[in-house]
């Protein structure tokens, strides 16, 4: 079986093997800290052992409701924001057909989302989707009380009674969300709903290996059993045993914070597969939610190539030199097509017939790596054999013990994010919600 690979030779000048070796002790003392609990966050770490400690019983009751929604329902409405539907969007989307959507002949239901925004046009537009569609929701909230999703939620659940009756609403209609906490948990036991627990040590963009990915996941019809598997391989191999240089995710941790330390202030993170553009989306929040804090950490963004090197290429090779770039490789397809000749050859590319339509993606990856090195962009890549659950599973894990290591390295806690708190003040003091009325009045006075 093939595995996950990391290449950092292209980071050099920038940073060389020396400086990455030099930070074996510090890295290695990172990664115990996940393990033993004994840095600030250690209150969070409940996805380090998720994979290893996840139990039959668990993936069994999750399939089963898995089953129950594929079985009634033609559409499930995932409701969530942030890590409460990033996971579940960057795996499925990854691992489907790019237009499964749009496939009248199904095996698996069509999987929506919801409440990761408040456009009411977006709202209406899924309500006249849904509106001839037997559908189900998963509603995900750790904390229960997140406005985007308790608002979507409203309306769908509104909508699904009116639609099928309030009992059968009941049985197409699960919660995920805190073990006793939050507004969700009191309406869930109240309608009697199907629940799974988020667990109070697992933060919402850790948490894809846990009912709050694994459910829509196993809806959509990906076997949620290889996923896990690809992750405890990696588990096992970035434990507190390994040694650094063995470890490709602390390898990957030190090297982005070495590249840091010398000015290279953004890391995009490039993939050439369309079907990747929201596992980089997953990517952004688990990073930039993890470490960008206390007025420190890198800037995440994602380009989705080639499409993007006709955008964003321009400033990628020839702006500001303060970005590196980490490119997600897959080295085989999973489907063959070959380019076949044409006679008149009026678009001349004959010379490519009888190729594999990857062999050109593949120069174009290759060709933007060297272009954008020689432009003085440092590049990493994180390589799998191909898109299978169990190697995306590999990727997950890789990248969420990397933050962890990376985070501890920065020196922030890599497992809060007091910053996202803001906008929802104001917000609500916006709203004149109830218990906000000072902060009502003084935002009032800046308008
Ligand atoms: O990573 C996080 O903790 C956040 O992105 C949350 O997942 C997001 O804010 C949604 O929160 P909740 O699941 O409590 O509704």
């Amino acid at each position: 079986m093939g595995k996950l690979n990391l290449n950092i030779n292209d980071v050099a000048p920038w940073v060389t093997k020396a400086e990455v070796n030099a930070m074996d002790a510090l890295a290695t003392v990172a990664n115990r800290a996940l393990h033993e609990g004994t840095l600030p966050g250690s209150d969070f770490l409940g996805w380090v052992n998720l994979p290893s400690s996840i139990t039959e019983a668990q993936i069994e009751e999750i399939e089963e409701s898995a089953v129950q929604l594929r079985t009634l329902c033609d559409v499930v409405v995932v409701v969530g924001i942030g890590g409460s539907y990033l996971g579940a969007k960057a795996v499925i989307d990854a691992l489907t057909s790019s237009f499964d959507w749009l496939e009248t002949k199904r095996e698996n239901p069509v999987v929506v989302y919801a409440g990761n925004n408040i456009s009411e046009d977006y709202l209406h537009e899924l309500m006249e989707y849904l509106d001839d569609k037997s559908f189900g929701i998963i509603n995900i909230s750790k904390s229960g009380t997140t406005t985007e999703p308790a608002l979507s939620f409203r309306i769908l659940k509104n909508e699904l009674e009116k639609k099928v009756g309030r009992d059968e609403a009941r049985k197409r209609i699960v919660a995920i969300t805190d073990a006793s906490k939050g507004a969700l948990r009191t309406l869930a036991v109240k309608e009697e709903y199907k629940t799974f627990v988020i667990p109070d040590d697992v933060g919402g963009r850790y948490s894809v290996l846990t009912p709050v990915g694994l459910l829509p996941i196993a809806v959509a019809g990906i076997n949620i059993r290889l996923l896990v598997q690809g992750a405890l391989e990696m588990e096992k191999k970035t434990d507190q045993t390994t040694p650094f240089k063995d470890n490709l995710a602390a390898i990957y941790a030190v090297t982005r914070n070495e590249l840091y330390k010398k000015g290279k202030k953004i890391e995009i993170l490039a993939n050439f597969h369309p079907k990747l553009q929201y596992f980089a989306e997953w990517w952004k929040q688990l990073f930039g939610e993890s470490e960008g804090k206390e007025n420190k950490g890198i800037f995440n963004a994602a380009v989705n190539f080639t499409t993007d090197l006709h955008s964003m290429g321009q400033w990628i090779q020839e702006g500001e030199r303060t970005i590196f770039e980490t490119t997600i490789s897959i080295d085989t397809p999973n489907k063959k097509m070959t380019i076949p000749h044409d006679q008149a050859d009026l678009d001349g590319l004959n010379y490519l017939e009888g190729k594999r339509v990857d062999e050109v993606n593949k120069m174009a990856e290759l060709g933007t790596r060297i272009a954008h090195v020689d432009g003085g962009v440092p590049n990493i890549v994180v390589s799998i054999p191909e898109l299978t659950p169990y190697y995306i599973g590999q990727l997950i894990y890789f990248f969420e013990k990397a933050c962890g290591i990376s985070g501890y390295l920065l020196g922030v806690n890599p497992f809060d994010q007091p910053g996202v708190e803001a906008y929802k003040a104001n917000m609500f003091a916006l709203l004149e919600k109830p218990g906000f009325e000072k902060e009502t009045e003084e935002i009032k006075k800046r308008l």
